[in-house]
């Protein structure tokens, strides 16, 4: 890989912010598919890229729950069962699920007490849900319907780029 240069990611126009940032994902992930080592890299480009964030990493299904994995912020609870919390609800659901409030939200996990709002992509391999991706922030109503698209594109870039067979 060639030597990082963090940018000033430019949001201002949140669509265009989202393709030049997976343009870079697409640069980071090129001819590696260690799933942790790109894992690891994609949580620390999005936690470095996107303003206001608290917390951005994954969770793996592993042995029927999830299980984190790389992230960037503050240490965060291990395992989450399925249709628990966020990531657990947008897991079993399949589907991105944001959170303009997470305190409004039932059964919701605080990990870091500053996490005011949440966004949670799952992670779909041949259509076999293989974890999430999970982004806090400390700014109520933080994400909206650019952000998960551009956030579902990235995901996409990442379950592309790993062989997260190997996880299991
Ligand atoms: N808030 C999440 C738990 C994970 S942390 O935010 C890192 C949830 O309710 O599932």
């Amino acid at each position: 890989m060639t030597t990082y240069h963090g940018e000033p990611h430019d949001f201002t126009d949140k669509s265009a912010g989202y393709e030049r940032l997976a343009a870079q994902l697409r640069g980071l992930l090129a001819g590696e598919s260690d799933p942790i080592a790109n894992a690891a890299n994609t949580a620390a480009l999005l936690f470095d890229a996107l303003p206001d964030l608290n917390w951005a990493g994954f969770y793996f299904l592993r042995g029927g729950e999830l299980v984190v994995g790389p992230f960037q912020g503050k240490p965060a609870c291990v395992r989450i069962a399925l249709g628990r919390g966020v990531c657990g609800t947008a897991a079993a659901k399949r589907e991105t699920l944001i959170v303009p409030d997470v305190n409004a939200f039932p059964g919701h996990i605080a990990c870091d007490g500053a996490s005011q709002s949440e966004v949670v992509v799952p992670l779909l391999a041949a259509q076999r849900l293989a974890g999430v991706l999970d982004l806090d922030s400390p700014r109520l109503a933080r994400f909206d319907a650019v952000d998960a698209r551009g956030l579902e594109r990235l995901a996409e870039l990442f379950v592309q780029a790993s062989r997260l067979e190997q996880l299991l």
